[in-house]
């Protein structure tokens, strides 16, 4: 028995922070930050369960049913509100879910991984699950570090996963980590994100690139086959880069840094359900999604757009 994506929704934070506003107090500009990241601005406020809980409950309604029919709740974090509890508990009582929750920590392929491991979940026998990322990237930053400060934004995003369909959703997947790479990105209890960026740059294109030649061949497909690619939104460099090697275009691209910055676990949902959203993809069609980040940690999945079926 299969499961589909039956419902998505998103939350972005009121505040918007231009790059004009940290060009008006640290020494940098819109012009290096657009040609160096792609980013023109992006989000800050509110705590990462009241996001969740908004992009939820949105999700919830775009799929046609209430809290109390979801049996599973799987969120999406680096950045939890609390180290105890998990912020899903939190979430999980204001959307009124039965079952279980759980909070997972893959930093920026995060998404991914908690899709995975919720598909799996309902093959295991839950019914509708709500998987969620959500982000405050913006607390662990250091607002005065022009190397950082940039980069990140707060946001999240949900999608509500269904089981009791004809098919299944995802065609391949391919979920990694390299352990020895932690020093080149962390950020401490009580601390700021340190990055070594250049290095990370160049790592996230390595790892992107194999991740997602590995799940193309798993599925038997190439790249002219994805019709829409989703990857996590951290550098528009990074993402044209990884398409020039891999054969995708900017075409079947989703991206919403330019508005967003990098929201780590959040990234990947919020392109997904701007897409979908815009009509961009249609019943039956494969769509890529691929992230990478702090671990050093990556995910990719293909999965079958398509709602036919409903067995509600
Ligand atoms: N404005 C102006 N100058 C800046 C800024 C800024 N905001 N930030 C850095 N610079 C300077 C540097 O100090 C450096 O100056 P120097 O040459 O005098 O030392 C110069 O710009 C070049 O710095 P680089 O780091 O080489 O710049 P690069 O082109 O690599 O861009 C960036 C930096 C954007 C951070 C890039 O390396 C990057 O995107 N790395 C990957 C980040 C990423 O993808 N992270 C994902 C995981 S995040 C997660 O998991 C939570």
């Amino acid at each position: 028995m299969g499961s589909a994506i039956t419902g998505w929704g998103e939350a972005l934070p009121e505040r918007v922070v231009t790059n004009d506003d940290f060009a008006a107090r640290l020494d940098t500009s819109d012009e290096w930050i657009v040609a160096r990241t792609g980013i023109r601005e992006r989000r800050m406020g509110g705590t990462t369960s009241e996001l969740a809980i908004e992009a939820g409950r949105a999700a919830l309604k775009s799929a046609g049913v209430d809290g109390s029919e979801v049996d599973l709740l799987v969120l999406a974090t680096t950045t939890p509100d609390q180290t105890i509890p998990a912020t899903s508990a939190v979430v999980h009582d204001a959307l009124g879910c039965k079952g279980g929750a759980f909070d997972l920590n893959a930093a920026c392929a995060g998404f991914v991984y908690a899709l995975v491991t919720a598909d799996s979940l309902l093959r295991a026998g839950h019914r509708r699950a709500l998987v969620i990322g959500s982000e405050t990237l913006s607390k662990v930053t250091d607002q005065d570090d022009r190397s950082t400060a940039v980069l990140f934004g707060d946001g999240a995003a949900a999608i509500v996963l269904e089981s009791g369909m004809p098919d299944e959703l995802i065609v391949a997947y391919d979920l990694g980590v390299d352990g020895a790479a932690t020093p080149l990105l962390y950020a401490n209890h009580g601390g700021y994100i340190h990055m070594e960026g250049r290095e990370v740059f160049r790592r996230a294109v390595r790892c992107e690139l194999d991740s997602i030649t590995n799940v193309l061949t798993k599925a038997g497909i190439g790249p002219q086959d994805v019709a829409l690619f989703v990857p996590h939104q951290a550098n528009v460099r990074i993402i044209e880069a990884v398409n020039e090697r891999v054969g995708l275009t900017m075409e079947q691209t989703a991206i919403v840094l330019d508005r967003t910055g990098n929201t780590s676990a959040a990234s990947i949902p919020l392109a997904l359900a701007e897409a979908a959203d815009a009509g961009r993809v249609a019943e039956g069609d494969l769509v890529l999604l691929s992230g990478f980040g702090a671990g050093m940690t990556w995910a990719s999945a293909i999965i079958r757009w398509g709602q036919e079926g409903l067995a509600r």
